[in-house]
């Protein structure tokens, strides 16, 4: 049977450590590439996807998240006066439906399965999305969206988003053991989170955008903490596997950005800046210049 994802959780309760002290007071989510917070990209794609239900869990500290996606009356009525109306329309299409947008509180940031477990709740008994706000994807069709459209082919069960890494860097990501290679589509055996060096069992690694059953809420429900100590998703993805449910790993088309950590961020900045219309010719001869010279002082 095909069965349409209606609804994504974002899991948003993160300490964020790696951006101290920015984000002592702003949420990482809120943190722009080029001009737009990363939440907006997030939302972007879950809507390309045909998301309607936007679950978001926070915590402390987080307000600046949840204000972002109401009316501006203020501000709008002031464009208006001023007829900057293209700005407004940019404005408006960051603002959300009433009731689209649920909010659920993490009280403790005890790991992104206790996160995704927080919103049980609010998904019910259907297949949900969850996309990380981390991960940025430049992609012609959206990765969530060649996700759903997979997923509806091969009618259930649990897909995750999979890129080859390399073997050196496997142990900062869950990784997966391989049944069987079908190019784009890939059936897992096994999931490891975080392998100790060496041990990975290959290359292909989760990243943030996921499909699941609301059977690994369950599985969540026993609170297992994994790797790090912490209440890991994808341990509980691979209970499901041991249940003989299939998990699938979907290799997407695009390019992923790491922008939960400093160096992705910059690259995702570049690479998103030259993808601009308005700043690609300055920001490319800015570029050209830095490089002729740092080679010149080497
Ligand atoms: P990260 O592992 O990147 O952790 O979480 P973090 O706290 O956001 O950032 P660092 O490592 O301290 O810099 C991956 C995703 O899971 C969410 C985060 O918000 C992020 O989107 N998360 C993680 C939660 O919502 N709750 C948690 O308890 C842990």
């Amino acid at each position: 049977m095909k069965r349409r994802v209606t609804k994504a959780v974002f899991p948003v309760a993160g300490l964020g450590t790696r951006f101290l002290p920015a984000t002592k007071s702003i949420p990482k989510e809120m943190m722009t590439l080029v001009d737009r917070p990363l939440i907006q990209y997030a939302i972007d794609e879950a809507r390309a996807a045909g998301i309607t239900d936007f679950i978001f869990v926070t915590a402390r500290g987080k307000s600046a998240l949840e204000d972002y996606f109401d009316h501006a009356p203020e501000l709008e009525g002031a464009l208006r006066r001023v007829g900057k109306t293209e700005l407004l329309e940019m404005l408006r299409a960051t603002n959300m439906d009433s009731g689209a947008i649920a909010y659920v509180r993490q009280n403790r940031p005890l790991g992104l399965g206790h996160a995704v477990w927080c919103a049980r709740r609010l998904i019910g008994n259907e297949p949900f999305a969850v996309i990380l706000t981390d991960d940025v994807i430049a992609a012609e069709t959206p990765c969530l969206e060649q996700m759903v459209d997979a997923y509806a082919e091969i009618g259930g069960g649990n897909m995750v988003a999979a890129m080859e890494v390399a073997p050196a860097r496997a142990s900062a990501y869950g990784v997966l053991a391989i049944d069987k290679d079908m190019g784009s589509l890939v059936a897992v055996r096994g999931m490891v989170e975080k392998p100790a060096p060496g041990t990975a069992p290959s290359n292909l690694a989760v990243i943030g955008r996921y499909i699941l059953t609301p059977r690994v809420l369950n599985n969540l429900t026993r609170m297992k903490q994994g790797a790090g100590g912490e209440i890991q998703l994808t341990d509980a993805i691979a209970e499901e596997i041991e249940r003989g449910e299939p998990v699938w790993g979907f290799r997407f088309r695009g390019q992923r950005f790491d922008c939960g950590s400093k160096a992705g961020f910059l690259q995702a900045t570049v690479a998103f800046g030259l993808a601009r219309e308005d700043l690609h010719d300055e920001l490319r001869r800015y570029l050209h210049t830095v490089v002729a010279l740092q080679k010149a002082a080497e």
